[in-house]
């Protein structure tokens, strides 16, 4: 099966099976038939929008692709609303419909890429809120033990960019996901740089002299698009690189030299830094190894210019190039934040990248 067309980053892929999911018994009875037929067995990978992967050209396992709908309002009260979200619901389009629907909480989380099923996986975060702040559960299926769970925040284990879901590979398969929006058109989380002036702005023009969710919703989404290549038209996995975590005094050496680095304090007195200034002052900006190369509005995100061709490979060539070029001018290891699958559906590091 080809997955090509199935990873936002356009990397090619071929499948030995993939298994489409749109209601929960169906991997009950899938799991119940693949539990017998233990010898020869191909592992399972669980490949949701394929927009934060990137895959190998052979994936010698059998995909599982959650593609349930649905959302149910839960609860309600007149501060608040509960509602379930089947995996398989475009992200942003979740984000448009609460927001419309006069419950917030989602707003600056719009335009992010990928189903809601995935959303949990690295806390995705963007403009000061984590998708933590709003959730409340995440129902998911335990592969191993083949048994299904709810687990509450506190289970999820959620860092930056990061959960249990992500440091347990191929153990959980999310089918729903609970939250918890408020009702107060108020209560807007606008400090971040452009998003406070853009959002302004469109209050303005409707004659509100404060910025509503709405608002923001629609200032986020004028910056993404600025910013952030749509994957229709040139494929990218998002930020490619995390934005690294280093101590106040290394922070501190730095500014001695580039006093404009972009760095925001972190709890223990840590610095995170700009991974995406760090690129464009080592004049990689639109730079890489073709067919990668950095986004020339964005350089944290990798492009792909040759979609469907360029493979995994063609991404650890320009990824090795980038983070040694950062190493040797400012001392600091790059991350990658993408998930590197193997051959056989096993998650890590490639031996080419340190
Ligand atoms: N910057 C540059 N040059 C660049 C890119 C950024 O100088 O090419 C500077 C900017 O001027 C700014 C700072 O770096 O001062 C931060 O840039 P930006 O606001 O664009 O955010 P980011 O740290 O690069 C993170 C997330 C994004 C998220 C934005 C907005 C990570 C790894 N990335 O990027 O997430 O949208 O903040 O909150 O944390 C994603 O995960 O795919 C993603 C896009």
């Amino acid at each position: 099966v080809d997955l090509s067309h199935s990873n936002t980053m356009a990397l090619t892929c071929i499948a030995d099976y993939v298994v489409t999911l749109t209601d929960e018994a169906q991997l009950d009875t899938f799991m119940a038939d693949y539990t017998k037929h233990t010898e020869q067995q191909k592992p399972l990978f669980v490949l949701s929008g394929g927009s934060n992967v990137l895959l190998p050209t052979q994936l010698n396992a059998i995909v599982l692709q959650p593609k349930m709908r649905g959302i149910s309002l839960t609860a309600q009260t007149d501060r608040y609303v509960d509602i379930e979200v089947m995996a398989g619901e475009n992200w942003h389009d979740l984000v448009v419909h609460t927001v419309s629907q006069g419950w917030y909480g989602l707003e600056n989380l719009a335009l992010i890429p990928g189903l809601t099923g995935a959303a949990p996986i690295q806390n995705i975060g963007a403009y000061g809120v984590q998708l933590e702040d709003h959730l409340q559960y995440v129902r998911a299926y335990h592969i191993p033990t083949q048994t299904w769970h709810q687990l509450s925040i506190a289970d999820c284990e959620f860092g930056y960019r990061d959960s249990i879901f992500k440091r347990t590979p191929n153990t959980w398969l999310i089918s729903r996901v609970g939250f918890r929006l408020h009702t107060d058109i108020s209560k807007v989380l606008a400090s971040y740089g452009d998003v406070q002036t853009v959002a302004q702005r469109y209050a303005e023009q409707q004659n509100r002299n404060k910025a509503t969710p709405a608002d923001v919703m629609h200032a986020i989404i004028d910056i993404r698009q600025q910013k952030l290549p749509d994957p229709k038209h040139l494929a990218n996995c998002g930020s490619f690189f995390q934005n690294p975590i280093i101590p106040q005094e290394q922070f501190i050496a730095l500014q001695a030299t580039y006093p404009a680095i972009v760095g925001y304090p972190m709890p223990d007195d840590k610095i995170k830094v700009a991974a995406g200034w760090l690129i464009e002052q080592a004049g990689l900006k639109g730079g890489g190894i073709e067919p990668i190369v950095t986004h020339q509005q964005q350089a944290l995100v990798l492009t792909n210019h040759a979609p469907y061709q360029a493979t995994q490979e063609d991404v650890a060539i320009a990824q090795r190039y980038i983070t040694d070029t950062i190493y040797e001018k400012f001392a600091i290891q790059l991350s990658r934040e993408p998930v590197w699958v193997n051959t056989d559906s096993s998650i890590g590091h490639d031996e080419h990248v340190a």
